[in-house]
């Protein structure tokens, strides 16, 4: 199959008007205009709305679908588009030689018509981000330099360049350079005076103890160590190129909160829609290959089914609201003090009766941060680890009653952890408590 080569005249094409929805949630779900002049199919079919319609995949092109869709109605922008680097090479994956051609979609067309292809993108995504908007830009050398030219050219401000580790990349085969381990994630906002979102505290302060780089208790820094996609990841088959969850987890929990649109013009098999989905935003999902689509809803399908049956519908949605906010967006975020009663009553059975000892880690670090809840463990092991993060930290000690404990989390399973929004894989042996006795 040969790939479709991009016109002058495709791009040019004069903008066919629609009937856009109201709310920016249904930004694609698109009717035909009844206005005969303009009217012309949609570019695109909608391959997959989730029941609650806060989940959306297109089948078609991104440059296409987003040249006619709603202006400034995105609020972050997740991209991961062709490297272009598919040719008839090998490279090492899990100690076999295999091809390095991902697709037809990744084959080259050489540097000036990448370029161009790179610019188109970014600037129909420009459209389409709010003013507050921001865009990431994932890629490996071959490309990520063209993007971040691109992007200077579509006027956009650069936040930041992460760069994210592989530990466990594959080795070099060659043994003639240094074995690739990263990839490099450009962040950007659409303009210099807006207001951005960074959810910096909780960046800082929530749990990311599966990267070896990062010290608890301090700034989240511009490199990330992260594992490629585990096997659980990849059930239902794998994209050539799929990113790993807790690398989009990252990125959806730090730059968007709850309800938010998120938009990835290069789906490919959702790894970032399953994150927005799973933090409560919504999603709008393109790619032109039909199999990565049908990838992607077998993996949401099984999200949803793995979220009604695990998550407690009991849990009303207010504490949810909270706990997420608390454990994602941080205790420290200053205007969120204390729960209301609501919270307060449901979290109290998950408190323990009679008096607990706990250990904390302080450091100037944390000393100076304005909560009216503290994070206490019952391991002093770990208090330590805290304490040690910092110069000058030490271990405190004391015993609460059950008047103060808002939130004993050894007594939550699993999947009341992750229902709540804490993550259910750390064990920090964890207990919120109340610097006041207000109960
Ligand atoms: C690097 S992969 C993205 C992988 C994705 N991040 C994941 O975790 O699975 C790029 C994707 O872009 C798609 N693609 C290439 N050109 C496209 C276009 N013009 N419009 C929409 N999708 C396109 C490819 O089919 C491929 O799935």
């Amino acid at each position: 199959m040969t790939k479709p080569k991009r016109t002058k005249k495709d791009t040019n094409k004069k903008l066919i008007k629609y009937n856009l929805p109201e709310s920016s949630t249904d930004f694609y779900s698109i009717k035909e205009s009844s206005d005969s002049d303009n009217y012309q199919k949609r570019p695109f079919t909608v391959y997959y709305k989730n029941p609650e319609q806060s989940v959306r995949l297109l089948l078609g092109d991104c440059i296409e679908i987003l040249n006619q869709a709603r202006e400034n109605s995105v609020d972050m922008i997740f991209a991961d588009p062709p490297y272009f680097l598919s040719s008839g090479s090998f490279t090492c994956q899990n100690g076999k030689m295999v091809s390095v051609k991902k697709g037809d979609w990744d084959l080259s067309n050489g540097t000036k018509k990448n370029f161009d292809f790179h610019v188109e993108w970014i600037k129909a995504c420009r459209r389409v981000l709010k003013p507050n908007g921001t865009i990431w830009i994932s890629g490996t050398y071959h490309s990520i330099y063209q993007c971040g030219f691109a992007l200077e050219v579509n006027k956009f401000h650069f936040l930041n360049d992460i760069a994210w580790f592989k530990p466990n990349a594959s080795p070099n085969l060659s043994c003639r350079f240094f074995t690739a381990s990263h990839e490099t994630l450009l962040w950007a906002r659409k303009e210099k005076k807006a207001k951005h979102t960074f959810n910096y505290d909780s960046m800082k302060n929530g749990n990311w103890h599966g990267d070896q780089l990062k010290k608890p208790g301090l700034q989240m820094r511009s490199v990330w160590s992260i594992n490629t996609p585990k096997p659980t990841e990849k059930t239902f088959g794998k994209h050539p190129t799929q990113k790993p969850l807790d690398l989009l987890k990252r990125i959806v929990l730090a730059s968007t909160n709850k309800g938010d649109l998120i938009l990835d013009p290069f789906a490919g098999s959702s790894t970032t829609g399953l994150a927005a989905y799973r933090y409560g935003r919504n999603f709008v999902g393109i790619d032109t290959e039909k199999q990565y689509l049908d990838l992607s809803v077998k993996r949401f399908e099984e999200l949803e089914k793995n979220m009604e049956n695990k998550f407690s519908n009991s849990i009303p949605a207010v504490v949810s609201a909270w706990t997420d906010k608390y454990f994602h967006q941080s205790a420290f975020d200053k205007p969120l003090k204390i729960p209301n009663n609501n919270v307060i009553n449901f979290l109290s059975k998950f408190r323990p009766l009679k008096p607990v000892k706990l250990f904390r880690g302080i450091h100037k670090l944390n000393g100076e941060n304005y909560t009216e809840i503290e994070s206490w463990t019952y391991d002093r092991k770990i208090a330590e680890k805290y304490a040690e993060s910092e110069e000058n930290g030490k271990v405190e000690e004391a015993t609460f009653s059950s008047d103060n404990i808002l939130l004993d989390t050894t007594l939550l399973d699993s999947m009341e952890k992750k229902y709540l929004g804490y993550d259910y894989k750390i064990d920090d042996k964890e207990v919120l408590i109340f610097k006041k006795t207000i109960l």
